[in-house]
């Protein structure tokens, strides 16, 4: 079903709720260490400021439980926001419903933009309360939904809060669906598949799904060592999920029964603990020691990994191999990564990645603009691509 887009809509003077995914990567030292989601939403938000509309920007920022918690706070945005939206002034609102918003929204001139504070402060949004709804469409008088990555929840922002606006899905929302089914209703096989992360349990189903389809499935990241745990390998220290060794076993038996390759972790890069500067071995799998942790996978599985794309279509990534963000763990991700792009861009491959973890890893690696898509979703991906219906899209359609 196509989606009520906001092409020819008249917004001037007109207050514009849209709701954004702020809900960006933190650095160890608390800053911003990557804006691609803030910067997916400039198309909307300049086009709206062109138009004159008086925008106001509302978002979650992780999960602190339907109460305040400074911690959570959405103002640290606002530099930011500023900055990609080339807006001279963003007025911070301490609430995101109320009198005192709506004032302040109210009086912003043509093409001012304000930002509210973390939706997720309040029970009602993740209950879809209609009394909520109804307070955060008070706000406005047009609602435009442009974050595909929170389509996956039934929350008032997102859901309920159509019912009481006129609402249309923001331009980033719209080219992200049309690239998605773009590519991956065309796909060509061999496909491949490279998941990481660091549990099963969230993505147990989509594991499912994927060795029915994917010729290669590569598995990193933390849940590799459930796998690895499963087949009865010596994992040392490493973090793996206990409960769920038996589904890490049906998965590789699936697996066999359909020809699809799961491609696991041969070797790897350990150390006995996770930090910066901290001393990491390259060893092969028998050889990891009880007190080693498994942080990436090692040079002999990135080159499974590469021969996999190599030998690949059609290329699905979700989840970095390691822990990218502390080097020398980020080796595995970036190679591979940079293989993908290379191939993509010779022609060969197509090839489609998500997940916040997952951008950054790719841009970390300076891989991003060689990949056919980068969805900036996690959740909202992984349903996707499961062929789950996605509550916030269902109700944007005409
Ligand atoms: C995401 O990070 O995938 C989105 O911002 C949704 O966040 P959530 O999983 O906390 O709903």
């Amino acid at each position: 079903m196509p989606l009520k887009t906001i092409e020819n809509l008249d917004v001037t003077g007109k207050v514009v709720l849209v709701r954004c995914d702020f809900n960006v990567p933190i650095s160890e030292d608390g800053e911003i260490s990557d804006t691609s989601r803030i910067e997916r939403h400039a198309p909307t938000i300049i086009t709206l400021v062109n138009k004159g509309a008086k925008v106001a920007l509302l978002s979650h920022f992780g999960r602190p439980g339907g109460k305040f918690d400074e911690n959570f706070s959405l103002g640290f945005v606002s530099e930011s926001i500023s900055e990609v939206f080339k807006a001279s002034e963003v007025v911070v609102i301490p609430d995101c419903i109320g009198d005192v918003a709506k004032q302040v929204i109210s009086d912003l001139p043509n093409g001012g933009i304000a930002l509210l504070e973390n939706v997720r402060f309040y029970e009602g949004e993740e209950k879809n309360d209609p009394v909520f709804c109804k307070s955060l469409a008070d706000l406005a008088d047009i609602y435009i939904n442009d974050s595909f990555s929170v389509c996956h929840r039934a929350h008032s922002s997102v859901h309920g809060i159509t019912k009481y606006l006129p609402s249309y899905a923001g331009l980033a929302l719209q080219l992200e669906i049309e690239m998605l089914e773009k590519v991956l209703k065309n796909s060509e096989p061999p496909m491949m598949a490279i998941i990481g992360g660091s549990k099963v349990s969230t993505k147990l189903k989509l594991l499912g799904n994927l060795v029915e389809k994917m010729k290669y499935l590569a598995i990193g990241g933390g849940m590799a060592n459930t796998f690895l745990a499963a087949k009865g390998l010596n994992i040392g220290s490493s973090f793996y999920e206990k409960d769920m060794l038996e589904e890490a076993k049906n998965i590789m038996e699936k697996a066999k029964t359909v020809s699809c390759d799961i491609i696991l972790p041969v070797d790897a890069i350990v150390a006995d603990k996770l930090e910066f500067g901290v001393e990491s071995f390259a060893v092969d799998l028998d050889n990891v020691k009880k007190n080693n942790m498994i942080l990436d996978v090692g040079e002999k599985t990135v080159e499974l990994i590469s021969n996999g794309i190599i030998n690949s279509k059609t290329l699905l990534w979700n989840g970095p191999l390691g822990v990218f963000e502390i080097p020398p763990f980020d080796e595995s991700t970036s190679s591979c990564a940079l293989t993908a792009a290379m191939m993509t861009r010779a022609g060969g491959l197509v090839s489609v990645a998500g997940g916040g973890d997952t951008v950054s890893a790719l841009n970390h690696a300076g891989a991003s603009g060689g990949f056919s898509y980068i969805s900036v979703a996690g959740g909202a991906f992984l349903e996707w691509i499961e062929g789950k219906s996605l509550p916030g899209l269902q109700v944007l359609n005409d």
